[in-house]
């Protein structure tokens, strides 16, 4: 069987972003799937280099847009090497096997009278570079002497999609599973009850000179999705022609985000069907990882940095939240807080405790060799039942593409095993019965390799490690139970997934906003009326001294739980501080931290601890928030 999955090509005008990583990491990691499954697999992925976009990037930057390109590929393949994303093929659209592929489809489709020219006149958009619709012109409150736009002809390339309307229309409802989930099938059907219009493929070159000529016409280019979409095929054809391109299509599987849904399931397959091809297997559509409920984009300066992440909390982590975090077909809000969250209880509670405290026991009563199972009862009967379970649900949901719930199907495992553990206590029946400690220990470790086999295509280079403390390799990947030898000999149990603190930064601002907005709220009656005794004149302020200190040093004062004692940095000088914030905040999380300091406060002593000064605070009901500096400033900088 062979398994062939796709990734949209991603324009190549601007950053890669989380949006990005989550498709390849969800392509990368369904492949890794299929390839344990004993397929054969074919991931593509690439760079859509072509276009206005690109053009106009390019231009702002001064630069070709060859140059242009050159450099986001350096960028996107860095990317994908540090998230461990390995394709077969990486195209780009300015390759010469792609261009003569979309050359060779246009000459067929033109031959057979698929292609005609006409006169199109509209409303152009001079800024947008582009035609606007009716509905457009009106929602944009543009009207025939908006400046904005002027009444152009232009002679253009067509598509005759409108001829392929009922065919298609056929083939989505006699193939429900070419549009996944079901409700972007619904959608499209519903769209397709309005009558289907040609696809203008073109771009005359005085407006439009990057993208792929058009071998029957040399003063037109290609229109960019009739260059991108052929990605799919010319890949394939351009490593073994025709023949290949059988073995792969049409058993495709297209990944792609629902912002181009349409392109993929009305212009794709209508394209394929008049060139002679079958219409791809399935297109699986995602949602949108947001931020704050809003999409991330450009304009909007919310995206995420895929790169930051891995930076800080590592490949594999990040690789397993997008896949944890995500429901097919849904958006979803990315939060590093929840994504911390995520670690700290799947990966370091669940799994990583579970394997620290088998490997010290294995180490402690059988000085790290993996002994035999030999005294078998109904609760190992139980792990084998839920093992062979774990398997067929893990297969039956990554084949869907439900990698949350196949992630949380393998993770249950795990639970199960840190009951069945503790449970069977083997700590203390290895005091009367070694034989049965160890059974019980060699069937913890067992599900840890059968796990170590299920998480490898999604956390692969952290399973690699945790095979190698177990005593095996590769190999030793297997999707069946009983595969790990007794007397394999373990190694030093490492910590795999260290717990990550998240430290709130936005918090102190938002506390002190919802402060504001209460007394705001307040009717006017009952606000403090201002009095002009109250108000203080810029001279008393100025006898306040304060500044930005670091904490370098942060503990609690014994017998009280509200004090930490604080030795800050303020500039070349370091002075203690003891504060009355214990109850919120663990001192580890303040070391490091800026915070803001009454420099000239007369000495006091606290619980008999002395105190040079005061940092300042936001307190609103019982929440408290240490006061921090927006951007890192020098320490010992003054504040006015
Ligand atoms: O559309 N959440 O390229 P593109 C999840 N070149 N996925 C997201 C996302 C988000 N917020 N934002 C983007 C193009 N994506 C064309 C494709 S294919 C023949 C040509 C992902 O750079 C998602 O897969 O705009 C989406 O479909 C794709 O990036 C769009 O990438
Ligand atoms: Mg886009």
């Amino acid at each position: 069987m062979t398994f062939y999955i796709t990734t949209p090509i991603y324009y190549a005008n601007g950053e890669p972003h989380i949006g990005h990583a989550y498709t390849n990491t969800l392509a990368d990691v369904s492949a890794r799937f299929h390839r344990l499954y004993g397929e054969d697999t074919f991931f593509l992925t690439g760079l859509d280099e072509h276009g206005q976009k690109v053009e106009q990037a390019a231009a702002l930057r001064g630069i070709t847009p060859q140059q242009h390109c050159d450099e986001m590929l350096t960028k996107f393949q860095n990317l994908w090497n540090r998230l461990d994303i390995q394709p077969d093929d990486f195209l780009r659209t300015t390759e010469p096997r792609h261009k003569k592929v979309v050359q060779e489809v246009l000459q067929k489709l033109w031959d057979a009278g698929h292609i005609y020219a006409d006169t199109y006149s509209g409303w152009y958009e001079l800024s947008e570079e582009r035609f606007l619709t009716d509905k457009e012109m009106e929602e944009k409150g543009y009207t025939a002497d908006s400046p904005e736009v002027t009444q152009i002809e232009e002679k253009n390339y067509f598509f005759k999609m409108s001829e392929h309307h009922d065919w298609l229309l056929q083939h989505i409802e006699n193939n429900p599973e070419f549009i996944q989930p079901e409700g972007r099938r619904k959608e499209m059907l519903g769209f397709l009850k309005q009558p289907l219009g040609d696809l203008c493929i073109s771009r005359p070159k005085s407006r439009l000179s990057w993208g792929i000529d058009l071998p029957f016409d040399e003063d037109y280019v290609t229109y960019v999705w009739f260059d991108a979409l052929l990605n799919y095929i010319s890949a394939p054809l351009s490593h073994g022609g025709v023949e290949n391109l059988n073995k792969l299509w049409p058993q495709v599987t297209h990944l792609l985000g629902k912002d181009i849904l349409m392109t993929h399931a009305i212009y794709w397959p209508t394209m394929l069907h008049a060139a002679g091809y079958d219409a791809p297997q399935r297109l699986i559509t995602h949602g949108w990882w947001m931020v704050d409920n809003a999409k991330m984009s450009k304009s909007k300066g919310n995206s995420i940095d895929p790169l930051a992440m891995i930076e800080k909390y590592g490949a594999d982590a990040f690789r397993y939240v997008l896949m944890r975090e995500m429901t097919l077909g849904l958006d979803s809000d990315f939060s590093e807080k929840a994504f911390v969250l995520r670690l700290n209880t799947d990966l370091a509670n669940d799994f990583g405790n579970l394997l620290n405290r088998t490997l010290n026991l294995l180490k402690k009563y059988f000085d790290g060799v993996v002994p035999e199972p030999t005294v078998v009862g109904e609760a190992e009967q139980a792990i084998e039942a839920l093992a062979a379970k774990t398997l067929a649900d893990t297969e039956a949901l990554v084949r869907d593409f439900k990698m949350n719930q196949a992630l949380d199907t393998i993770l249950q495992l795990v639970r199960h095993a840190n009951k069945y553990i503790n449970d069977e206590a083997p700590w203390s029946v290895a005091k009367t019965d070694l034989p049965r400690a160890g059974t019980v220990l060699y069937y913890v470790l067992e599900v840890f390799r059968l796990a170590a086999t299920l998480l490898s295509p999604v956390i692969p280079g952290k399973m690699t490690s945790l095979l190698n403390q177990l005593g095996l390799d590769a190999q030793d990947l297997k999707l069946a139970w009983g595969v790990l030898p007794p007397g394999t000999q373990t190694q030093k149990p490492e910590v795999l997934f260290p717990r990550q603190e998240y430290i709130e930064k936005e918090t102190p601002m938002e506390n002190v906003v919802e402060n504001t907005e209460k007394k705001a709220e307040a009717p006017a009656a009952e606000a403090a009326p201002v009095v002009e005794e109250n108000l203080i004149g810029i001279e008393d302020f100025a006898k306040v001294e304060l500044k930005v200190a670091e904490v370098v040093e942060a503990e609690r004062v014994p017998k009280t739980d509200k004090l930490l004692r604080l030795i800050v940095k303020i500039g070349e000088e370091q002075r203690q501080i003891v504060a009355g914030i214990a109850a919120f905040y663990e001192p580890e999380k303040l070391i490091g931290q800026q915070v803001v300091v009454i420099t000239n406060l007369k000495p006091v002593k606290l619980r008999g601890v002395e105190s040079r000064g005061m940092i300042l605070a936001a307190k609103s009901g019982d929440q408290l928030s240490v006061l921090t500096p927006l951007n890192e400033v020098a320490t010992g900088a003054s504040i006015s």
